[in-house]
């Protein structure tokens, strides 16, 4: 769990500040792997008649626009972030039958039961009360729905991490200086060596009712996407 738990509307914040040039920075500093994780990501989402998908922390939309371009295309699509100009940007960027409203994923207004898949790509690192947010998905799931999660772990051993940590901690908030708020990007890094390994996460998940489906990791294990059932 994280040292000190990231303040929401400080959180808000920066990403409000960010958002004009999140997606471009993205892809940069991904080298566009990003587009691969979250399209493994869509791979995922069950494949059911008039399928209801909640993406918590949608930022600027890009996990629904790549469920929109699998084949499975969900018809219902929500979107929540607490960031205003991030949903703004996935507003102009995804088509109107889109639900997107501003929330915090710690507080959800819909009501049990209501969504088969619940999705959350490289946010709930940044969500101040973790267990709380994954109570609120359990209780959204229908029974069997599926809870996505697609995020960064900390690279502790093997002979990747020094290289990791190195492009993470000094090149990337140098990189993204150049474009951005250098102090964004100099949390990322932070933000993920202060969130849970991977097992600790899947432990919490399942303290919350929801079961462990399949987990994969990308990157040398930098990337994680968890998937869960709601028991
Ligand atoms: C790194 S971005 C990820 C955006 C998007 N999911 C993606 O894949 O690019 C993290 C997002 O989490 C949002 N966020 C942080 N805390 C949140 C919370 N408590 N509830 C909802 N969204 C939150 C931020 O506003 C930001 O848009």
């Amino acid at each position: 769990m994280p040292t000190s738990p990231p303040d929401e509307q400080k959180i808000a914040a920066m990403f409000n500040t960010i958002a004009p040039r999140y997606d471009f920075l993205n892809h940069l500093l991904s080298l566009r792997q990003d587009y691969r994780w979250r399209s493994k990501l869509a791979a995922r989402i069950p494949d059911r008649p008039n399928l209801k998908l909640l993406d918590v922390a949608t930022g600027t939309g890009d996990v629904i626009a790549a469920c929109r371009q699998n084949k499975k295309n969900p018809p219902h699509c929500t979107g929540i972030d607490i960031a205003a100009n991030m949903l703004s940007r996935a507003r102009s960027k995804l088509d109107p039958s889109v639900n997107l409203q501003q929330m915090s994923a710690t507080s959800l207004s819909f009501t049990d039961s209501s969504f088969d898949a619940v999705t959350i790509a490289f946010g709930l690192r940044n969500v101040s009360d973790q267990q709380r947010a994954l109570q609120e998905f359990h209780r959204v799931l229908k029974k069997d729905g599926q809870l996505l999660v697609l995020e960064f772990f900390p690279l502790e051993g093997g002979l990747f991490a020094p290289f990791f940590n190195f492009y993470s901690r000094q090149l990337l908030p140098r990189i993204a200086s150049l474009f951005s708020d250098k102090t964004a990007y100099q949390y990322l890094p932070d933000s993920v060596a202060n969130f849970s390994r991977a097992p600790e996460l899947v432990q919490l998940a399942n303290d919350c009712g929801l079961g462990s489906g399949h987990h994969e990791f990308f990157l040398h294990g930098a990337v994680g996407l968890l998937q869960f059932y709601r028991l």
